[in-house]
């Protein structure tokens, strides 16, 4: 009798890690394998996958390779050096290809209308994929990734928060804002200063004062400051904003702060000629887009400006996604308004005190982490005007 229950226990404990183990390799290997040869046969190619790493161990090489090395400081050339991996296998694989971050498949979508598709998302193909762990701690649990009905929620009050009004009544603390910090930058003119830096500071200075505001006494005296400020600002506002506007466009062109919007099928779907499984991550290339000849001509590399002067549409040739440094759809960034404002305030009063030149010791590497920014900081001289 006691021989039974000990072999029987026995028995349930190898069956029970006989099934942990084919999970494990059902997810590690098997699936992996499967979606592999079915986006092949429907013409995906992609680096091919690699047990637990997937393509990571590649990844990871290739672009601390180029991290080590700087780009030449007069090229904006950057999409094969921040993506120095999304690069190669779209010369050697297609514009649409598939690889692997673990056994997690991610699937570049290099065809424009279903780029729409996706990020209008009317026909529910896909959701946002759950952050990362140390993206969510980061991020906490707000607009940018909370789902479902939580998402209408938080997207509705942000909405509201960055409505026209609220907007407008934001100015006057961005003003406030440059303005402590062209103070600060009083005691350095001529000198080096690294503007990453200060922008970081400057931004956080906006979000503070906005989002918890100055108490009432402090609002009122600050308040009558400010409406001589934002007299004397208009004035020049006014005048400078049709380049201003064209300039931040063109940066966020060759520079988006984000280098592909992610989202995550949930059940399989129709992607134009594609049938894509369930839970593949589907990506957005906007940086690759923002860098297309074909959108932008063989002049896409270049900062020229002057080619918003008609406008967005004009621009990109009625091709939406050519230009999405915010996204695009319900999810759109909802503090897009409330960034761009921010922006042309602090260089339209930068611009009317400095003229600035790059520094020597500048080394031009724009690095992805978590969004575009420049390695080792943007160091420039500031000459008073
Ligand atoms: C710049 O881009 C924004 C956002 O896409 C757009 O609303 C604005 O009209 C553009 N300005 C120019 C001059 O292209």
């Amino acid at each position: 009798m006691v021989g039974v229950t000990i072999v029987s226990s026995f028995l349930s404990l190898l069956f029970l890690i006989l099934l942990a183990l084919v999970k494990y390799f059902d997810k590690l290997w098997w699936t992996p394998t499967r979606i592999q040869k079915r986006m092949a046969s429907q013409g995906i190619k992609g680096p091919s996958y690699k047990l637990i790493y997937g393509n990571g161990k590649e990844i990871i090489s290739m672009t601390k390779e180029t991290m080590s090395r700087p780009m030449s400081t007069s090229s904006h050339d950057i999409s094969s050096y921040v993506l120095p991996h999304d690069h190669l296998w779209t010369n050697i694989c297609g514009k649409s290809f598939l690889q692997w971050y673990g056994p997690q498949p991610h699937l570049t979508i290099g065809e424009p209308e279903s780029c729409k598709a996706i990020l209008s998302n009317k026909d529910r193909i896909c959701r946002k994929p759950k952050p990362p762990y140390f993206v969510k701690k980061l991020l906490g649990d707000g607009v940018s990734m909370a789902e479902g009905e939580k998402w209408v929620k938080l997207r509705k009050l942000a909405t509201h928060a960055f409505n026209g009004e609220s907007l407008k009544s934001m100015i006057p603390e961005m003003i406030t804002s440059t303005e402590v910090m062209l103070e600060r930058w009083k005691n350095h003119e001529g000198e080096e200063i690294e503007v990453n830096k200060e922008f970081k500071l400057l931004t956080s200075e906006v979000i503070s004062r906005t989002a918890f505001g100055s108490s009432y006494l402090e609002g009122k005296n600050i308040f009558e400051m400010l409406t001589e400020l934002t007299l004397l600002f208009k004035n020049t506002y006014t005048f400078r904003l049709p380049g201003i506007s064209m300039i931040v466009n063109e940066s966020l062109r060759l520079y988006p702060p984000v280098i592909h919007l992610v989202r995550e099928t949930e059940k399989e779907v129709r992607l134009g000629e594609l049938n894509v499984p369930a839970n593949v991550q589907l990506r957005v290339p906007n940086l690759a887009f923002h860098h297309e000849p074909e959108f932008w001509g063989q002049d896409a590399q270049l900062f020229k400006p002057e080619r918003f002067s008609e406008g967005v549409a004009k621009a990109t040739n009625n091709n939406m996604v050519a230009f999405i440094p915010f996204g695009m759809g319900p999810r759109t960034c909802v503090g897009m308004n409330f960034a761009i404002i921010e922006a042309k305030i602090a260089l339209s009063m930068i611009l009317q005190r400095y003229s600035f030149t790059l520094s020597p010791g500048y080394v031009h590497s724009p690095i992805n982490s978590l969004t575009v920014s420049p390695q080792h900081g943007v160091q420039v001289i500031l000459h008073s005007l």
